[in-house]
């Protein structure tokens, strides 16, 4: 096996070849870059890429199997040992380790890998890199590839009734960085604010905050965001999320959506909705996108992190026309675009009709798994309250009165339920009630009643509440 190593030695150094070349490799070890268990090359192939005796690299991989640092077994060649030293520990927190196979996470944005088609996007993607050419393999405009934004245009007017062109559409890496270039402008443009929905998403509250902007929390309701208290905030800029409101559930009212609009207008503002699992909304509750009213003064943000899978980081903008080139020019200081071969595949799911069946039933499965949270809550926690009817990806189930939220919150991780309370999605501390908010996307058939069975009892040991 021929093995690369980045590694250079001197030959104008006072330290003899081997002893460079030793202590090359410690370093990289003991700084983590070399990870215990890399395979590193033979003897003969490392003399020959650094242009030295084979006699040098013998004696320095002797020297480091004698300390510890390689170990060398026939037949298997020399590799860095298990415990070899190394300073740099875990980056994670106790609290950010990934869950072990044990345990079942029902905190939002967890993602089931049963939900990801993978025939279908093999089939495209194998489609897609058996016909690709020069301009398929090379550099993708920044914005995207024409032909997937005019896909992707023609899909999000049937199915959001989004009005875009596809040159107002530009292809992002996931909403996340749709948010930071948004965010980017806004400050450019003399924004020192933007209005949030409170609760809502911490992680974008971080986006925005880094991009110099303050995120300004507003109070949500059973009708979506309260635009009196936007009117009264000062700022001209708000992220919403009219679907389905991120962590409630609530869809915001035609009412509300005509005041917003008005809002943005009156104060000459930019509405970003952000509308990435409007798929999951239940189709009575469904409203064509906030974008579709006003589109010159809503910027549409989606992504196919929820309906596709997260790993894609495939996300999009429909600006208004007026910010289609600055947003341009931000973004081509930031990168060269997107991966232009997963937008074709992408495209070709859309076109070939794959997509929306695949839709139909991730929709028909969530919707599934929400009923059956909804009817475990009234079986079995009768005094707590779930907001947001059968839509979404999660759950908030309001706890009663004085119930001590992160109690609860402890005693499920204690048996294995990872889930958080509603305090995590709170931009201010006021006096709401407790809550939970179940995340039911990464939980799915007999280990969501399981997740759900455990939640309860922990809920029960905290609170001394009997439930069936
Ligand atoms: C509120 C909200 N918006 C958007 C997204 C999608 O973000 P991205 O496309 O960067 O994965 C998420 C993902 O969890 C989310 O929770």
């Amino acid at each position: 096996m021929s093995l690369n190593l980045s590694l250079s030695i001197n030959g104008d150094s006072r330290e003899t070849l081997a002893v460079q070349l030793r202590n090359a490799f410690r370093t990289r070890i003991e700084e983590g870059v070399l990870r215990p268990g890399t395979r590193v090359p033979s003897s003969r192939q490392l003399a020959a890429d650094l242009g030295v005796s084979r006699s040098v690299v013998v004696e320095a991989y002797g020297q480091l199997c004698a300390e510890g640092y390689f170990v060398s077994q026939h037949g298997s060649g020399t590799s860095v040992a298990a415990a070899a030293r190394t300073d740099t520990g875990s980056a994670l927190t106790p609290d950010d380790r990934p869950p072990t196979a044990a345990v079942w996470d029902l905190r939002t944005g967890s993602f089931h890998p049963c939900t990801f088609p993978r025939q279908d996007w093999i089939r495209a993607v194998s489609t897609v890199v058996n016909s690709a050419g020069r301009r398929e393999l090379g550099y993708a405009p920044p914005s995207g590839l024409p032909v997937v934004r005019h896909t992707l245009a023609g899909y999000l007017g049937r199915v959001r009734g989004v009005r875009t062109r596809p040159e107002d559409l530009m292809i992002t890496s996931g909403f996340a960085q749709g948010l930071a270039l948004l965010c980017h402008e806004l400050r450019a443009r003399g924004h020192d604010s933007v209005g949030v929905e409170d609760p809502g998403h911490p992680g974008e509250w971080e986006f925005i905050a880094n991009a110099g902007l303050r995120p300004v929390g507003l109070p949500v309701d059973r009708d979506g965001i309260r635009v009196d208290a936007l009117a009264a905030s000062g700022v001209r800029a708000v992220l919403t999320t009219p679907a389905s409101q991120f962590p409630t559930g609530a869809t915001l009212s035609a009412e509300r959506r005509a005041h917003l609009v008005t809002w943005a207008e009156t104060v000459d503002g930019y509405i970003i909705e952000d509308d990435f699992d409007a798929a999951f909304v239940a189709p009575t509750q469904r409203m064509p996108a906030l974008q579709s009213l006003a589109p010159e003064r809503v910027i549409y943000a989606g992504s196919a992190s929820k309906v596709l899978a997260p790993a894609l980081r495939l996300g999009w903008l429909a600006t208004p026309a007026n910010l289609t080139t600055p947003i341009e020019r931000v973004r081509a200081g930031w990168d060269i675009g997107c991966s232009g071969l997963e937008q074709l595949a992408f495209a070709r799911l859309i076109d070939t009709g794959t997509f929306d069946r695949h839709l139909r039933r991730l929709g028909a499965d969530l919707q599934k798994r929400r009923q059956a949270v909804n009817q475990f809550v009234a079986r079995h926690l009768p005094d707590v309250t779930p907001l947001g009817g059968d839509s979404g990806l999660q759950a908030y189930l309001v706890l009663p009165g004085r119930c001590a939220e992160e109690a609860v919150v402890r005693a499920a991780h204690r048996r294995q339920v990872l889930v958080r309370g509603g305090r995590f999605y709170a931009l201010r501390a006021d006096d709401r009630p407790p809550a939970l908010v179940i995340g039911y996307a990464g939980v799915r058939g007999p280990e969501l009643g399981r997740a759900l069975a455990g939640l309860a009892t922990a809920y029960r040991e905290t609170t001394g509440r009997t439930g069936s």
